[in-house]
């Protein structure tokens, strides 16, 4: 049997950093902690090591398809494969950036969005049978989705939404900003909550893709971690280690285990989201 190998992105601190620190502890086989920046990569490692974790290195980037595709090539030639995937990483702009809107939703769903999408297209040829997915996402999504035009609204509801057209539906939010009528076209003027929508609708989007294929068991599911203080984040009232534990046992959930799958989940609970749920539930922090 191949050594099992774990990858958590953006982890160099915060949830990321409390996920690896679970999964070193938890998860049998090793524990990439991934992070775009080497040197703080590499003093969250040696972080850890001084609580007697060995969680090993790698960099990545998840805006840079080279940087995502050295770590595929990596994966590939020093374990054959990949068992638990955990897509982390992501960037908020502060609620009082002065930041255009224009740029925040671009570069937000640049990577929040498109950079777990190019890290998901890249890995999943690898996963092997029994990998479990997890996509880190926010209530944020959610409220955002539960505040948005109806028309919009059941094109992200849809059981039925394929790849492309969700692809379409993020680069039309960017789109309708830059042309300076998102609100008349039902956006609200979100882009870390619409970014992180779009990560809950593509967690079911790669379920039901994945159920035609040929691999078993493969479990793919979204969560939101809670509040969480971190530096995203400084009001939260969570620590980091109590965020890690949807997206810790999402990453563990056992062989066969059958279910959750394509769900979004919060305090390891599905929050029903589609047209098909046992009806909305917009799960508000307020
Ligand atoms: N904190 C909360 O209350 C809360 C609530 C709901 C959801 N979440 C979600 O939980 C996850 C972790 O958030 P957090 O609170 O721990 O935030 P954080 O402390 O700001 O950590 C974010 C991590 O993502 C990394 N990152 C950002 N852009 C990246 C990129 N292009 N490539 C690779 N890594 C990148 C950051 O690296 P650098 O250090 O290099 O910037 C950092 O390691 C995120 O997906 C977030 O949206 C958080």
């Amino acid at each position: 049997m191949p050594k099992e190998v774990a990858v958590v992105t953006g982890a160099n601190k915060g949830i990321g950093l409390a996920i690896v620190r679970a999964l070193c502890k938890d998860f049998d086989g090793d524990v990439y902690l991934t992070a775009r920046d080497v040197g703080r990569g590499q003093q969250a490692v040696q972080d850890l090591e001084k609580e007697n974790l060995h969680p090993k290195f790698h960099q990545l980037d998840i805006t840079s398809k080279e940087s995502i595709g050295k770590l595929k090539d990596f994966l590939e030639k020093n374990f054959g494969g990949l068992d638990v995937l955990v897509n982390n990483a992501a960037i908020a702009y502060k609620v009082n950036s002065t930041a255009p809107f224009t740029e925040q939703a671009e570069v937000t769903v640049a990577c929040n969005f498109f950079g777990t999408l190019d890290v998901c297209d890249a890995l999943f040829p690898v996963l092997r049978p029994h990998s479990r997915v997890v996509n880190v996402a926010s209530r944020r999504g959610t409220i955002t989705l539960g505040k948005m035009g109806k028309e919009l609204v059941s094109k992200f509801r849809s059981s039925t939404l394929i790849r492309s057209e969700l692809i379409a539906l993020m680069n039309q939010f960017v789109r309708d900003v830059k042309a300076g009528n998102h609100e008349a076209e039902g956006w609200l003027t979100r882009a870390y909550g619409t970014s992180k929508l779009g990560v809950i609708a593509l967690t079911a989007v790669q379920a039901r893709t994945m159920a035609g294929d040929s691999r078993e068991d493969i479990l793919i599911n979204s969560c939101c971690p809670g509040l969480v203080a971190t530096d995203m984040n400084p009001k939260g009232t969570k620590t980091p280690d109590q965020g890690a534990e949807t997206p810790v046992h999402l990453a563990l959930l056992p062989v066969n285990a059958g279910k959750p799958q394509g769900e979004f989940l919060g305090e390891k609970k599905v929050i029903p989201w589609l047209i098909d749920g046992a009806g909305m539930n917009y799960n508000t922090y307020e």
